[in-house]
């Protein structure tokens, strides 16, 4: 299997927790309610798989060894966009905690809470086309069959320690808000 193959399986993943939004937005619209369970469950997938574990392995493995080859313009340009759409995509989801904080606090930041979960919702779909439809196939000609299936090992333990990882930030922050 090329190593691409388990990252197009989380794009689905990923799809599929971001059409769950669109209820969700409705919902809020109609209530004027914010369910900050579903935002902080939303965060949680946001932050620990769709950024740290998926466009971990991105950038710490596959752009750090394609930086490596001699890229075509193209695909060098492609690379730095797609830096930029997680750099985006973290920013937004920094605004929806900061939103979701405020609204704990009694202020009324309903708005500004559909407005970034249907910015998410909007842009992100748009990223995967870019990485399933234009990056992510050309790239692995760049890569031997020795070097993918490296690639492929990596990830699969990248992936392996991502659970540990999760759990030791969820017991150092208890720790650190415990008197
Ligand atoms: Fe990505
Ligand atoms: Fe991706």
């Amino acid at each position: 299997m090329k190593p691409i193959g388990p990252m197009m399986w989380e794009h689905r993943l990923i799809e599929k927790m971001l059409r769950q939004f669109e209820g969700e937005i409705r919902k809020i619209n109609e209530s004027d309610k914010v369910d900050t369970v579903f935002i902080d469950t939303a965060v949680d997938f946001i932050r620990t798989y769709a950024d740290r574990t998926h466009h971990g392995k991105e950038e710490d493995i596959l752009f750090r060894d394609l930086a490596k080859k001699p890229l075509s313009a193209e695909h060098a340009e492609i690379m730095d966009e797609l830096v930029e759409d997680h750099k985006y995509s973290r920013e937004m989801v920094r605004k929806l905690v900061g939103a979701k904080e405020r609204y704990l606090k009694g202020e009324n930041t309903s708005p500004e809470v559909i407005a970034y979960l249907q910015e998410l919702a909007r842009f992100y779909p748009l990223h995967i086309q870019k990485e399933d439809k234009h990056f992510f196939y050309p790239c692995m000609e760049y890569f031997t069959k020795e070097e993918q299936d490296q690639m492929l090992a990596e990830f699969y333990e990248f992936d392996r320690n991502m659970i540990h990882e999760k759990y030791r930030k969820v017991v150092d922050q208890i720790e650190a808000q415990s008197p």
